[in-house]
């Protein structure tokens, strides 16, 4: 096992009709500014019992943060804190809306240039406070609610920000709250949250078996739950799964003292910035040709997720690994997610693109290695059209 620091703060209050606990998490003289996306939380009532729950605290408001949250409307919630002297966030949505938050919660406190914080990669930012801010989830999919990561899109290009200064102070996951999520929604968290196991998962052996069989057990919940939870959308005991699942994916527990991989999310986010399609889809592109093409740096771990986790024990090497790409694949697909580019409206002429704006990004040197090169990358996106 590498050696690692786990530090987790986020507190989580779990179940059904909680929101009136909102009282107690935030301080009673907090000046509030309650920060949410398009506008599902108003249609579906949520954002008014956040409201009632505030109480007598003073309370702003922000809406309209979009899915893939842009830098430059994030800036103006960061005027509104400024201005209004507001001393805690609220989330409340999906990872986009609690990301957009992480990222006010840095931006508003920071007297430099607020764009250069998106240049640091998955180092820490160079700050020494945020503004505290704590979210109420309506999306199972990023494990934002529970991790110190956020992803702001700037100029055609995602970029991660990172602060252990930005893990919320609380999350409330109600799985009530995501009965209203359209089916492909849903399934979108299942395969983000799939895909966030798998890349601290599948990458090579590190004597981590706590943190091995913690992944198995998550991808075998996702795999169950899945189409329970599609089928029946307001069966509360298969959301809580998939709730659960998703926070644990990438609350930091499983990537404690293994090698990381992410080459499927940083080509994915290009696939996003480029032509608009969600963060799940450009997951479930990519990952199968990632495998294909990288099956031999990741030969032992692919053996063991073959038989662990699907089962697969005959055949050769090659046979179970090629298998369980299979079986990826038709999971993926039996959510209702298109797994190759040109399903998505994609010409087979734009991959360039994809590949220059890797370069500009310098997205050169991808995964537990460092030896993915654009060449590489190049290759699994044609593999994937
Ligand atoms: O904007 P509203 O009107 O709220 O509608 C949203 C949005 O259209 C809707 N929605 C959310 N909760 C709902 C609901 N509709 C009905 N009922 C509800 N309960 O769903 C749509 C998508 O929301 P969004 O927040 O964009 O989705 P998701 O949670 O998948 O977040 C995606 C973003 O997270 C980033 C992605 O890059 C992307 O920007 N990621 C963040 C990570 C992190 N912080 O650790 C890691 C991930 O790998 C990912 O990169
Ligand atoms: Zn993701």
């Amino acid at each position: 096992m590498q050696n690692f620091d786990y530090y987790n703060p986020t507190h989580i209050v779990f179940g059904r009709d909680r929101l009136a606990e909102l009282d107690k998490l935030i301080p009673a003289e907090a000046k509030v500014l309650v920060l949410y996306g398009g506008g599902s939380v108003k249609r579906f009532g949520t954002l008014d019992k956040v409201i009632s729950s505030l109480g007598e605290r003073s309370v702003v408001e922000f809406g309209g943060i979009e899915p893939n949250p842009k830098f430059e409307t994030l800036m103006q919630a960061v005027e509104i804190v400024r201005r209004e002297n507001v001393d805690f966030l609220l989330a409340v949505g999906g990872g986009s809306v609690m990301d957009g938050t992480k990222f006010v919660a840095a931006a508003a406190p920071f007297e430099g240039d607020e764009a250069s914080l998106l240049y640091h990669g998955f180092g820490p930012l160079p700050i020494s406070t945020a503004i505290p801010m704590g979210t109420v989830a309506t999306l199972p999919a990023t494990g934002s609610e529970m991790n110190m990561g956020a992803v702001v899109s700037y100029q055609g290009g995602k970029f991660p920000v990172m602060s252990p200064l930005n893990y919320p102070k609380f999350s409330f996951l109600d799985p009530s709250l995501t009965f209203t999520l359209p089916d492909i929604q849903v399934a979108n968290g299942i395969v983000d949250a799939f895909v966030h196991i798998l890349e601290q998962y599948v990458t090579f052996p590190a004597n981590a078996p706590v943190q091995d069989r913690t992944a198995e057990g998550l991808l075998k919940t996702l795999i169950e739950t899945a189409p329970l939870t599609l089928a029946e959308k307001d069966n509360y005991e298969a959301r809580s799964a998939l709730v659960w699942s998703a926070t644990w994916a990438l609350n930091g527990f499983i990537g404690a003292g293994v090698p990381h991989d992410w080459s499927t999310h940083m080509i994915g986010h290009e696939l996003t910035a480029l032509f608009g399609i969600d963060h799940a889809q450009t997951l479930a592109i990519v990952q199968p040709s990632a495998w294909k093409l990288r099956k031999d740096k990741k030969r032992a771990k692919l053996l063991q997720y073959a038989e662990r986790v699907w089962d697969i024990r005959d055949g050769s090497e090659d046979q179970r690994i090629d298998a369980a790409i299979g079986k990826t694949r038709a999971f993926f697909e039996s959510v209702g997610i298109k797994t190759r580019l040109s399903e998505y409206g994609v010409a087979q002429e734009q991959l360039s693109d994809v590949i220059d704006a890797l370069e500009k990004h310098g997205m050169t040197a991808l995964s537990e290695s460092g030896d993915l090169t654009l060449d590489i990358s190049r290759a699994i996106l044609e593999d994937a059209y």
